[in-house]
């Protein structure tokens, strides 16, 4: 741009479309931008607040037995009809919907598969608090766009990222090379690169975990969450701060701007679930925005993105953020295992 500034058509442009091997993106800057598309028209719906006739219950339930919300099910709408047309896409998979989204006939066939959770923290939506999307990219092997085509490891992940619709809007993204931050100018309807190569801080001194859980917990987590409790005169020596928005994006957008460690692992509330989160369109893409910002992200066992799912709304349990404290974390298993 003239002005100096780089829009998220023009960074994916530079970054996917004029690399020496174009053909390994072909598509992806395209499919980015109808994703930012969704995005931006999801920030304007959210705007409208209760104005929107949005708020409320839509009486129905999705898969994971939760109660959807109407904008549950609007923007999954929103993501739907924004994706399903260009060309791109082979098929879809969201949290609303029970099973893989085929793209319809009607339109051309591509050859990624997307992934995402149309809005991440549905119990703020009623509050006007902090929500977010959440996206995953893969291409699709060997034409497979059903259900196993989706169960592939979060590393073979060629885009991941998510919206946060705050005070501001912000799309945060990596295509692998990086994560980089694009807030929404609102008035023009553009997407503006101003956080570039964003980098987690190794060390932290902030921790977010839902705290009503604690006797659910395992022994490692109960062990990290007391010593950061007991503050400079415990083992840590220094005092820790606790966040909780309830919101997935909220809590891993913080980390990306000043660090910290957030966790939604594995407990014994439901003894029949391993943990909270989905694994292919929250702790992947999430997982893999970390990475690339120099976090790390684990099971407390595992690299979450060597994890092979088995099935398309898998849970897992998720420790992700600087990377000194998660291997501090996934240290604490071992001892304990
Ligand atoms: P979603 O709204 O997409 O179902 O996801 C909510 C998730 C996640 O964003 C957040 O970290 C967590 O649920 C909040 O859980 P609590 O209700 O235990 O706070
Ligand atoms: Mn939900
Ligand atoms: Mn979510
Ligand atoms: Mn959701």
């Amino acid at each position: 741009m003239q002005d100096g500034r780089t829009t998220l058509s023009k960074f994916l442009i530079d970054t996917l479309d004029r690399q020496p091997s174009p053909v390994a993106a072909t598509g992806l800057s395209a499919l980015l931008i109808d994703v930012a598309a969704a995005i931006k028209t999801i920030s304007s719906a959210l705007t409208r607040g209760a104005l929107g006739g949005n708020y409320g219950s839509a009486q129905t339930v999705n898969t994971h037995g939760e109660e959807q919300k109407k904008l549950d099910v609007a923007t999954n709408e929103i993501f739907v009809q924004h994706c399903e047309w260009d060309g791109l896409l082979a098929a879809m998979v969201s949290e609303e919907m029970e099973s893989v989204y085929a793209i319809p006939s009607a339109y051309p066939r591509g050859d990624y598969l997307l992934a995402f959770d149309p809005l991440d923290g549905s119990s703020n939506i009623d509050i006007n608090g902090v929500v977010g999307s959440i996206f995953s990219v893969l291409r699709c092997k060997d034409g497979e766009a059903g259900e196993a085509g989706f169960l592939r490891p979060g590393h073979e992940q060629v885009a991941a990222g998510y919206a946060i619709y705050g005070p501001s809007t912000m799309l945060v993204l990596s295509v692998g090379n990086g994560t980089h931050g694009f807030t929404l100018e609102r008035d023009v309807g553009n997407f503006v690169l101003t956080h570039s190569d964003i980098r987690i801080p190794e060390e932290t001194s902030e921790f977010a975990i839902n705290a009503s859980n604690e006797r659910f917990w395992e022994a490692p987590v109960r062990r990290y969450v007391q010593e950061c409790k007991d503050g400079r005169t415990g083992c840590r020596g220094r005092d820790f701060n606790m966040r909780w928005i309830a919101s997935m994006v909220a809590e891993v957008h913080r980390i990306l701007m000043r660090g910290g460690v957030f966790m939604y692992p594995r407990d014994f509330k439901t003894p029949s679930m391993p943990g909270r989160l989905r694994l292919l369109y929250e702790a992947n893409p999430m997982s893999f925005l970390v990475e690339q910002a120099g976090g790390a992200s684990s099971t407390g066992r595992e690299r979450i993105l060597d994890v092979t799912p088995n099935a398309l709304h898998e849970r897992v349990p998720v420790i992700l953020g600087s990377r000194k404290e998660v291997e501090r974390i996934a240290r604490y298993h071992r001892d304990f295992d």
